[in-house]
């Protein structure tokens, strides 16, 4: 899924074979293992901070709604019954038969397809609202993925996001972010600790002004500063 020889957004990149090894233990750990422990792993955060910053984020999604990388469902009992159209997109097949399952029981009624973020299969201005949640800092390619999102996006759309970031520019967190960024990345499926992601917004053509700052409480350090928000397709 993710290659972590391709690896930081400092660029510094690891020896060709030590990571494609590296890279085919953290696939098979990572389609074995993470769905299984995913949800019960994010336990306290979910508990403390992240399922009220779901609820919040989620709840403004309306019309034609489309959520990538949607990992194990875990957005779906937010959304309300305001919407037209619910899709869920994920492209790991063990996090997808969790995705199923949630969606059999959503409120509303839900697709589930298999799609990358970078790949999206659906025509221009198809959707008035993108959801993404803990998603941009895995992706292989998330510059690729915000322009798929601004893609889809209806003018006027909204990227509705929650993502965990890089910390402020000479913090000791972000000293702390980037000596953890590759044991953090081999343990968290590919999960970049301190991506840069509203210069990502910026640079993909979303408008982000209104984004707000949380503490993920409940989870390491490391991972803890968060934005979110609603970001316009401008
Ligand atoms: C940390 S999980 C977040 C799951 C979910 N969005 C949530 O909020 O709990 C990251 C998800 O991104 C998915 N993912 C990884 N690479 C992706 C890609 N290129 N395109 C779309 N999703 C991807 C993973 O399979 C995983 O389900």
């Amino acid at each position: 899924m993710t290659d972590l020889a391709s690896d930081s957004p400092s660029g510094a990149g690891t020896d060709g074979a030590a990571a494609a090894e590296l890279n085919g233990l953290v696939k098979l750990y990572g389609a074995r293992c993470v769905p299984l422990v995913y949800d019960p792993f994010l336990w306290l955060g979910e508990h403390r901070v992240m399922a009220d910053l779901r609820r919040e984020v989620v709840g403004w999604a309306g019309g034609r709604v489309l959520e990538v990388g949607a990992g194990t469902g875990l957005n779906i009992p937010h959304y309300g019954e305001g919407l037209r159209e619910l899709v869920l997109t994920e492209p790991e097949p063990a996090m997808s038969q969790r995705l199923q399952r949630r969606a059999k029981a959503a409120q509303v009624p839900a697709r589930v397809l298999t799609a990358f973020a970078e790949h999206l299969p659906f025509d221009d201005s198809s959707f008035d609202n993108v959801v993404v949640t803990l998603a941009l800092c895995t992706v292989a390619d998330p510059a690729a993925a915000l322009q798929q999102a601004r893609r889809v996006l209806v003018d006027g759309g909204r990227l509705l996001f929650i993502e965990h970031v890089r910390a402020d520019k000479g913090s000791a967190l972000e000293r702390w972010q980037r000596r953890l960024h590759r044991p953090w990345r081999a343990f968290a499926y590919g999960c970049r600790c301190n991506q840069d992601t509203l210069r990502l917004l910026d640079e993909a053509g979303f408008e982000t002004s209104g984004i707000r700052q949380e503490r993920w409480r409940g989870m390491p350090p490391i991972v803890r500063p968060l934005v979110y928000g609603a970001a316009l397709a401008v």
